[in-house]
């Protein structure tokens, strides 16, 4: 069903926001990243290895819990990012949960360069992946499916080993990084 079948033909208004299509205009896909930014996420980086031998990382919020048994996660990458073609069926990755103070990490793995892991301290892990120092929590995976999505590609991923280790998390939350430090529980 396409988007104006599913309209009534009256405008629904709740406290005073009135209810927009995001495909209809720009001021509409605004309301759309917006209304999407007020889903509080934590914060990744997603490392692997291209075919090449080139450390990869990419700072990720659409990771997310998949299913218990078997063990498996997903994300989503944007089809123009540069490292889009590196996440192949049977390809290993490793998720690296971001710390609240790893928010340099997070914008350094946001962007675009050849030189991303210089002055990062990292560990090779399952099949030569690097694994960031400092933390809260490791998944060591391998492609398991991948999926069209948009302008995205759904990586659903195996998990083959976790590491947790209990620190605060780094979040993401209206465009904004935040942190539960100082706050009560
Ligand atoms: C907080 C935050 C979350 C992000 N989440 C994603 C994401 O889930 N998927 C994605 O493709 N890009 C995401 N990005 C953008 C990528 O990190 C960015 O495009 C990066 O440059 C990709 O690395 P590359 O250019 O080396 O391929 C995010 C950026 C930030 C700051």
């Amino acid at each position: 069903m396409n988007s104006e079948a599913l309209h009534t033909g009256s405008d629904l208004v709740l406290d005073g926001e009135v209810g927009l299509d995001p495909s209809k205009d720009d001021d509409a896909r605004r309301a759309f990243r917006d209304a999407l930014g007020q889903f509080c996420t934590g914060v990744t980086t997603i490392t692997t290895v291209s075919q090449t031998g080139e450390h990869i990382g990419i700072t990720a919020s659409s990771f997310n819990s998949l299913s218990l048994d078997p063990p498996l996660i997903l994300w989503s990458i944007a089809e123009t990012t540069p490292s889009f073609d590196c996440f192949s069926k049977g390809e290993p990755f490793v998720v690296n949960v971001l710390a609240a103070d790893q928010e340099g990490l997070a914008m350094k793995f946001a962007q675009s360069a050849t030189d991303k892991f210089d002055g990062v301290s990292t560990q090779l892990g399952l099949r030569g992946i690097p694994i960031i120092d400092g933390c809260v929590a490791y998944l060591e995976c391998e492609v398991d499916a991948r999926h069209s999505g948009g302008d995205h590609d759904i990586i659903v991923g195996r998990v083959h080993r976790v590491f947790n280790l209990r620190k605060a998390p780094l979040l993401f939350h209206g465009g904004a990084f935040h942190s539960l430090i100082g706050r009560n529980a």
